[in-house]
This record gives C-alpha cells, structure tokens and sequence, in this order.
C-alpha cells in the first residue's frame, strides 16, 4: 500500500477510499476544497462558510448560511456540569488530552446525536461540534491559568469569541480587531481539510464501525497530537525557540536534521503527499508577514524560520528528497502573535479541522461504507506447539 491505513471500503483491499471532498495534487502543489482552489478563500476568509462548503458540498446560501451561524450561536455553551470535568484534571494537563475527552462526553451530555442520523440531527450536532470546541478549548486555558470562565457573547463572530473566551478579563473585555479576525479564519480556513491524512483517516476508520460522530471526532484528535501530524506546529516553535537561544546554530541544526542517528528532523518540513511547496504553507508565511507588521511584532523566530527556509530549498539533502516547508511551518508564528500560548497551538489546529473531520464521517456513512479492516503481512513464528510450562528450561 501507499503507507496510508487501508480502508476495505467494499473495494476489496485496493487499500484507498473515494471522496468527493478535497483534491490534492502532491507534484503541483494543488489544493482545493470542493473543487475550489485555497488560494480564492484569502479574499474576505470565512471560516463558517468553508464548514458549510466541506460538509455539505456547495456554498451556503444567504439563508444556510444564516441558520448555521444562529446554530453556533445557540449551540455555543456547554452544559454546567461539563465545568466540573476542568477541574478535575491537573493544571498542567495537556489540552488536546482535555478536548478529545470533553468532544467524546459531548456525546454523553447530546445522546440523540449519537445517531445524526436525520439532516437536522446532523446539522444540529455539526454545529454543536463547531461551536463548542471553541468554548472547550477556552475553558481548558482558563482553567489551566487559575482564571473564571468567559461564558460565549452570542453577539460576536465565531473567531472574535473565541478570543473573548480565551483572553477577555472582567476589567478589560478582549477586543479583535479586523485584521487579526480575518487572519485567524484564514488559518482555520488552511486547516480545514486535506484528505486522507493521520487524523481523518483515524476519524472515517473509528466512524466506519458505527461510533458517533463525536467519539470519531474525539479519536481524530487523539491522531492529531503527534508531533509527526498536528504537534509539528508546536515542535516547530521549539525548534526555533532552540536556535534563538543559541543552543544550536541554524547550521547546527541543519546539520542535525541531515543525520538520521541525530534523531533530529527540520520540524515543518516534508509531507508524504506534497512533492512541491505546501501551497498552505505559501499563504500562511504571507498572513505570518502581514500579521506581524500590522501588530508591529518584530518575532525573531519569523527570521530564523526564513533563514531555514532559505537554507533548506538550497540543500542537496532536503532538495532531492523534495522536502518543503508545510502547514505546521509557519502557523506557529502565526498563533504566538495571536496571543495563543503555544501548548494551544495544536488545539487551534484541531479546531480548524474539525469540519473536515465532520465533512468525511458524513461522506462515509452517506456512502453506506462497510466496517473500516486493515490487513497485513505476517512475519510471525510458523506453527508450533504450546510447551508446558515445566518443560520450558
Ligand atoms: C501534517 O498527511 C497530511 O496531509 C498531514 C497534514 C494535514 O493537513 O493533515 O498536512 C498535516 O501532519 C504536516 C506534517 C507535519 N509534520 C512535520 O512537519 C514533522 C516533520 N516532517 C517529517 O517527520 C515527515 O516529513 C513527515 C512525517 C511529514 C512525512 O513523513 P514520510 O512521508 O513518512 O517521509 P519519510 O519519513 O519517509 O521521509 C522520507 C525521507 C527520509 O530520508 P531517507 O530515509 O529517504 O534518506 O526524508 C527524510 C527522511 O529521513 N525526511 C526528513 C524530514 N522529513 C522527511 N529529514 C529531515 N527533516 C524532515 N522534516
């Protein structure tokens, strides 16, 4: 097989699934979202609108698109006792830990989404989904810094109150502004989908037994931790932050990454399907340059990343493996300017992806697809007899 998990989807083991959802061209650097090339969403980026577009397939009518936006509104709390679930994890538990158990007691506290199996239903819990892991992902920050809760303010957009819920005080009320709201759905935006990765692939696999939709979900973030997926975003600021400090020097570092005993590896950097640049990659270091000039950031870790880049696309090493920088190369530097502290990084991450996830659960279980079966060679020991265990020496 390709390396990807094996869908037996009724193709016998032919090993891949058919998805109407996202198009990738690996060699050309393409990407689109129901046939709609990324690059068009960095005009006015709405992120709502790309959920509505990745799930159900066209882009929402003024109606659609209205409802949906009333649903995320409405469905933006969590029930109360969900709050007693923060406080009994410890400080510093990690976030995705505290999102993939809070998305899969969703399902506890909304048993009659478990099904979806109508079209509200399934509107209602993709909305419950969309919205909420905004005000979970914000509680698991306040809790984690001793601080009280922001409850959602039905009157703000998706992004602005996420970032009311994560930084507002009872004093000074979190305001953002224009720029940075437009940015931040940019980023969700280039999360939101990108086929059969780590991730969703987990998500169709754990769907494709008949689990809910929010127990698929919770898995797809359990998938999405890995450094080697979702927490590159976090190594990569690690790995500048390292360099910043002078522990290693980029040519240091570069030297490291070329040396597989080092264990070391240019972190952001490299895809199993992008054989050419990252096209996310591209748009995400124009929003990191324009972000950071229209807060007046000067990050060093944005020059570094260059200086890397740079490095990097002129390197034998990385040029014949056609190595390039991917999505988790420049989002880091993205969300630090945002505020975001960086053991959220891969939360935002997850956020963006979640209509993604949503939109290839719906597609499978739309496609009547049988029971997700993986096989295998084995290597294993030919057949022998049990030995008793006072004739084992
Ligand atoms: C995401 O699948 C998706 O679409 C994922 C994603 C999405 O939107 O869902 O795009 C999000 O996960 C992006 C990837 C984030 N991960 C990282 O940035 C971690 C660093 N990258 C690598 O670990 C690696 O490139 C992967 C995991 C991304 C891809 O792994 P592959 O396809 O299995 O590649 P490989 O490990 O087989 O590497 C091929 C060669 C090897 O050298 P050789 O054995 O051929 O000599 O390239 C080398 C590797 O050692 N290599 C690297 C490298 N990535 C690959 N060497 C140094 N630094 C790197 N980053």
């Amino acid at each position: 097989t390709t390396g990807y998990i094996t869908l037996d989807q009724g193709y016998g083991n032919t090993g891949s699934c058919e998805s109407a959802i996202t198009y990738i061209d690996g060699d050309a650097g393409i990407l689109r979202y129901r046939g709609i090339p990324i690059e068009q969403f960095a005009n006015r980026p709405n992120f709502i609108e790309v959920c509505w577009l990745l799930i159900f397939g066209n882009l929402p009518t003024a109606a659609e698109y209205g409802d949906f936006s009333e649903r995320l509104t409405r469905h933006a709390m969590l029930n109360e006792s969900m709050k007693h679930h923060f406080q009994g994890f410890p400080t510093q538990a990690p976030p995705m830990a505290i999102l993939s158990a809070m998305i899969n007691a969703l399902s506890c506290f909304h048993p009659d989404m478990n099904g979806a199996d109508s079209d509200d239903q399934f509107i209602a819990a993709a909305a419950r989904l969309i919205s909420k892991i905004r005000t979970i992902a914000a509680f698991a920050h306040r809790s984690s810094i001793g601080r009280t809760y922001n409850y959602p303010n039905p009157k703000l957009l998706y992004v602005e109150n996420f970032m009311h819920m994560m930084f507002s005080e009872p004093h000074a009320p979190h305001e953002t502004d224009e720029i940075v709201r437009l940015a931040f759905n940019l980023v969700l935006i280039l999360h939101a989908d990108h086929e059969q990765n780590c991730s969703t692939s987990t998500v169709r696999m754990v769907g494709s037994s008949g689990a809910n939709l929010f127990a698929s979900c919770a898995a797809g973030v359990c998938a999405l931790w890995g450094p080697l997926h979702g927490g590159a975003n976090v190594a990569v600021l690690d790995m500048l932050e390292q360099i910043h400090q002078g522990d290693l020097s980029v040519e240091e570092y570069m030297r490291l990454a070329k040396d597989k005993n080092s264990g070391v590896r240019l972190m952001g950097f490299g895809h199993r399907v992008y054989k050419n640049f990252d096209p996310r990659a591209k748009m995400l270091q124009e929003v990191a340059e324009k972000l950071l000039k229209h807060l007046n950031i000067n990050d060093p870790l944005l020059e570094i990343g260059r200086r890397l880049e740079e490095i990097a696309l002129n390197d034998s090493y990385f040029v014949e493996r056609k190595l390039y920088p991917n999505v988790d190369f420049y989002s880091g530097i993205i969300l630090r300017a945002l505020g975001i502290p960086t053991n959220m990084f891969t939360v935002i991450f997850a956020m963006g992806r979640m209509p993604g996830w949503i939109a290839h659960w719906r597609e499978q279980n739309l496609q009547g697809a049988r029971i997700g079966r993986p096989r295998q060679i084995y290597t294993g020991p030919t057949e022998h007899d049990y030995v008793p265990r006072d004739q084992r020496g």
